[in-house]
């Protein structure tokens, strides 16, 4: 489609911590980098906690005490013949230079850049790193809390910031997350008429409620789901539905 190459800066974020911002981000680095033959690089800015750094050497540590897991990471590694997407960390005040200097020297073309920032509005340089993404994307769960402070500032951002037109902003996206399959909650009927008429875009995809995401892989499991090494186990994704978010991600984002 576009002759010249183009990176494309994403961000999952949210005002609310714990909704599944470094999950996310790692999930889907994960199956493009690893699955689907694009470049990738992460920086994690989520000061001081820098979750993802220490994730890379846990998921790796795993991999190597587990027999299976280290032939799988193999055939991958030799099927792709690429090494595992960077994760780097900065602070968020200065992520978008340190991103322009690391693309102005990579010597591989980066589809694209995942930044895990901070989910606190008053992290210095935190509006400024926001408005600097292509896509946004933004984990809700049903719960009042989450949602009231979701909606006043997706609002903003998308009213204030990207209606000046000093932004790069293309899309925002609210998506639910961790929904329980049995519960049937008319929360989610009066906060999905609550984003129409706000002007917010819902992605039609949910992500289940599962355990996969609290689990760390076992000691002897054959499966890896959340991983910066490896890409998510097919039927692991098919069972909580990531496999249909992917696809509207992609349609989204047009790499
Ligand atoms: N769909 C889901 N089902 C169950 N647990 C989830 C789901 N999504 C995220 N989680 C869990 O929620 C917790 C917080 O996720 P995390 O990505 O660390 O949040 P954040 O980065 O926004 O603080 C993690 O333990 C994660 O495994
Ligand atoms: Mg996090």
């Amino acid at each position: 489609m576009n002759s010249k190459h183009k990176t494309v800066f994403i961000a999952f974020s949210s005002q609310k911590g714990g909704v599944g911002k470094s999950t996310f981000t790692t999930l889907l680095a994960s199956t493009l980098h690893y699955r689907l033959g694009y470049n990738v690089a992460v920086f994690d800015a989520d000061f001081p906690q820098h979750s993802l750094m220490k994730m890379k050497s846990r998921d790796l540590a795993m991999v190597m005490e587990n027999e299976h897991l280290k032939k799988l990471a193999y055939k991958q590694f030799t099927t792709i013949n690429k090494k595992a997407y960077p994760i780097m960390q900065h602070k968020a005040d200065s992520v978008l230079e340190a991103a322009q200097e690391f693309l102005n020297t990579s010597p591989v073309a980066v589809d694209v850049v995942f930044f895990d920032l901070p989910g606190t509005v008053n992290t210095p340089g935190i509006l400024k790193a926001l408005a600097g993404m292509h896509h946004i994307f933004t984990p809700i769960t049903a719960d009042r809390v989450v949602m009231e402070s979701t909606l006043i500032f997706t609002q903003l951002l998308q009213d204030v910031i990207m209606k000046k037109g000093e932004t790069s902003i293309e899309t925002i996206n609210l998506f639910w997350n961790q929904v329980d399959g049995r519960e049937s909650t008319p929360l989610y009927e009066i906060y999905n008429q609550l984003m129409e008429q706000l002007g917010l875009s819902l992605m039609q995809s949910q992500i289940k409620n599962s355990n996969r995401f609290r689990k760390e892989s076992e000691e002897n499991s054959k499966t890896v789901f959340r991983s910066t090494v490896m890409s998510p186990d097919e039927r692991l994704m098919k069972a909580c539905q990531l496999d249909q978010f992917i696809n509207e991600f992609l349609k989204i984002i047009q790499l």
